[in-house]
């Protein structure tokens, strides 16, 4: 038994990576988990691979109606939603001069507008439960900037902006807002880094390690937690100090 039994953690772009660590970790812990990504197959795919207290339920971020069907399918099955993880995210990197306006869109409309679609509906549930938890993952390169990703870096900028508005906006109402930035992380995402670039990354890690996504997953669970009932509106750092160095 955990404080997480019983509890209903939905989590955004669990299909594979960070988001599947999470979902993986609150599901150990004993909370049932809605997996939800782009792809049904795959969605039911790694709730199959967790077991009864798990569902899967495909949702693209920037769709408000498939994102209501993901909530209805949510109260449906659990009856409540206790953790929100806005974790869906995606990169379309080029330098400034070069990038394109789609590039430019497509990374703040999922990235950020996606935070905002999916963290209202969580608010109206848990405004009348009068609990909840929501967890955005940003990155570092929204609290320091990165070369060669304007759009990544303005859209995880603006989501701890959006992290620090709704933890004002739902503080009265039980709920906390918090972030989790993660530094570089082994995943999907970052394995088509050529190894030079990765070395250079590297060497600005103060631990010297690459991050995996299970210790970001670490980071999510403490801030969904009751131990962390007193924390709103934070950005936690999981970058092996890459942001000190
Ligand atoms: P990943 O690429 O392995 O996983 C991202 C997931 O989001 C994929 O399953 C993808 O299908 C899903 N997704 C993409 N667009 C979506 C949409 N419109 N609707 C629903 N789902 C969608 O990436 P990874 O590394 O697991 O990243 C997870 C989060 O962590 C992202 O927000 C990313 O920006 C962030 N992050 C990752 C870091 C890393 O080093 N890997 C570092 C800092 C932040």
């Amino acid at each position: 038994m955990t404080e997480f039994n019983g509890k209903t953690a939905i989590v955004t772009g669990s299909g594979r990576g960070i988001g599947r660590a999470v979902a993986e970790r609150f599901a150990e812990l004993g909370a049932n988990v809605v997996i939800t990504d782009l792809d049904q197959t795959g969605v039911e795919k790694v709730a199959a691979g967790i077991g009864a207290k798990a569902i899967g339920v495909a949702c693209n971020v920037v769709d408000a109606a498939q994102i209501e069907h993901l909530f209805k399918r949510a109260i449906a099955e659990y009856g409540r939603v206790d953790i929100v993880v806005n974790n869906a995210g995606v990169t379309r990197d080029g330098l400034l001069v070069r990038m394109k306006e789609g590039d430019w869109d497509t990374v703040l409309d999922i990235n950020l507008k996606g935070a905002f679609l999916v963290s209202k509906a969580a608010a109206r549930i848990m405004m009348k439960q009068r609990s909840g938890r929501i967890v955005n993952i940003a990155s570092v390169v929204g609290l320091i900037g990165n070369a060669g990703q304007t759009n990544y870096s303005a859209s995880k900028a603006g989501l701890v902006g959006l992290t620090m508005a709704v933890a004002k906006e739902l503080a009265s109402r039980g709920v906390t807002v918090n972030a989790v930035a993660p530094g570089f992380i082994e995943t999907d995402m970052t394995a088509a880094i050529p190894q030079a670039a990765r070395m250079q990354l590297l060497g600005k890690v103060a631990l010297g390690r690459p991050g995996t996504p299970q210790d970001v997953a670490d980071a999510v669970v403490f801030l969904a937690s009751d131990e962390a009932s007193y924390i709103t509106g934070q950005v936690l750092a999981v970058d092996g100090g890459l942001v000190i160095s």
